[in-house]
């Protein structure tokens, strides 16, 4: 599979002929909703897990130097908080392009705070993409984001904004939660 794929996600159709979607985010959608919606509800996933397992060639790396963002990896039984929009069709060509290194929209059921349920679509990079980079300890992976920086900023504001977020949201994530403090760990240890 190519990185871009736009194509891929436009010839999707789920929810052809909805006026509205419902969109789960639970990366950088948590935090920098760029793009027009109708309502924003706190909600969750389930059976995945957030990883920083992705490379990003563009936001927050460079194709030469990738930098780590997050997908989703299959965990039954796991939750996965973070924040759903109710969407127009049209908010997808935005979406699309905003979301074209590796990552293709799959159908999932979206969980409300007040047991609220609706079917909507989640962006997810799959270890078939050509952008995965996989498995790496969350030192290795904090030490590789304190290191990369790509047209959208530096590769930590992204860890420490949704970090940000998900405590703002009330929500516990152990592995964002490991690999920010191993962050801040480096950053104690850098000189001046
Ligand atoms: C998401 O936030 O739902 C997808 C991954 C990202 O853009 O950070």
């Amino acid at each position: 599979m190519s990185h871009d794929t736009i194509a891929l996600n436009q010839r999707m159709n789920r929810f052809g002929g909805h006026a509205q979607v419902w969109l789960f985010g639970y990366g950088s959608l948590i935090y920098k909703a760029d793009f027009p919606y109708i309502e924003r509800r706190q909600a969750r996933i389930r059976d995945w897990s957030r990883r920083f397992w992705q490379g990003s060639h563009d936001h927050r790396g460079t194709p030469d130097a990738p930098g780590r963002v997050l997908t989703l990896v299959p965990d039954p039984g796991a939750l996965c908080a973070g924040m759903a929009y109710l969407i127009t069709p049209e908010v997808f060509a935005h979406l699309d392009h905003r979301e074209k290194n590796g990552y293709l929209r799959h159908a999932t059921t979206i969980e409300f705070d007040d047991c609220d349920r609706a079917e909507g679509l989640v962006y997810i990079a799959a270890r078939t993409n050509a952008a995965w980079l996989g498995p790496a300890s969350e030192a290795e992976i904090a030490h590789h984001i304190a290191t990369s920086e790509g047209p959208s900023g530096p590769n930590r504001d992204y860890l420490t904004h949704l970090a940000e977020a998900l405590r703002a949201l009330g929500e516990h994530d152990a592995h964002v939660f490991a690999v920010e403090k191993h962050l801040n760990a480096l950053d104690r240890r850098e000189p001046g």
